[in-house]
């Protein structure tokens, strides 16, 4: 995925001023900040829930500028959101099947009842539990999801957006709130989509003493802009970057 020069303002506010990236495929690439930086405009304007008023975003070579939201999303990009929404009342399983389906609607949850969902698709299933897998949640197939643990839900949560053929996963504060231990194993499961499916991940992360261990890349942020990027144990040495966490 390619940024260019990208503008968002709120008003007066240029809350995104000339924003220029690349997350290179197959990457784990976070953008860190402080708060008020403009990294949740920035993931919004990237996902299409906004427009910019300037630049460009490409990916797999297409310009998608602008596109609205379902659009992106169709093109291989999928945004998880800081809170997990899971039916409560389906299966873990069942969880990933209506994520699948293209036009969910009526039809098809009265056609998840007991006997009937199996045949729904066949393909699906198989790739529910595929992702299941990866996501050390196929034992858990058959719980109602309302019942998960919450780093349970954001692995489900995960795993919803990649029955979609997501090439990009976009997340905002992945582990925010989620215990350390489970924490990292969150991170080492994302590290696992990115080596097992070739996902790319885009994320904006808080806690940088766990995420910083399993990023590629990262990517800085204040006032709107970009002030440092590179490898990890750079971009933490980078006078830049504490003044701009230590300074306010
Ligand atoms: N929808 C909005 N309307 C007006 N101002 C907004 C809106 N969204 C964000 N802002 C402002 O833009 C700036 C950047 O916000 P945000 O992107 O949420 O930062 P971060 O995610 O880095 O904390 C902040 O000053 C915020 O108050
Ligand atoms: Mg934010």
């Amino acid at each position: 995925m390619r940024v260019r020069d990208l503008v968002k303002s709120f008003g007066g506010l240029k809350a995104v001023n000339g924003v220029s990236l690349d997350v290179q495929e197959r990457t784990v690439t976070i953008l860190i900040g402080p708060n008020g930086s403009g990294k949740t405009t920035l993931i919004n304007l990237i996902t299409g829930v906004y427009k910019p008023d300037r630049g460009r975003i490409f990916f797999n070579g297409k310009d998608i500028t602008g596109l609205p939201s379902h659009l992106i999303f169709k093109q291989g990009i999928a945004r998880t959101f800081q809170i997990p929404q899971p039916f409560r009342k389906l299966t873990v399983l069942e969880n990933l099947l209506v994520t699948y389906s293209r036009n969910p609607g009526e039809g098809f949850f009265s056609a998840l009842r007991r006997d009937r969902w199996l045949k729904v698709e066949e393909g699906a299933v198989e790739k529910a539990f595929k992702l299941l897998k990866l996501l050390n949640l196929d034992h858990l197939w058959d719980q109602e999801a309302g019942k998960l643990s919450g780093g349970q839900m954001k692995l489900l949560e995960i795993g919803r957006a990649l029955m979609t053929d997501a090439k990009l996963l976009v997340m905002d504060e992945p582990v925010a709130g989620v215990n350390p231990v489970l924490a990292h194993e969150i991170f080492k499961t994302l590290v696992r989509l990115r080596d097992q499916l070739g996902i790319t991940l885009f994320l904006v992360e808080h806690r940088l003493d766990i995420a910083l261990q399993y990023t590629d890349e990262v990517y800085v942020m204040a006032s709107g802009s970009i002030i440092s990027k590179g490898k990890p144990e750079v971009v933490i040495a980078d006078p830049q970057v504490i003044d701009a966490y230590l300074g306010g």
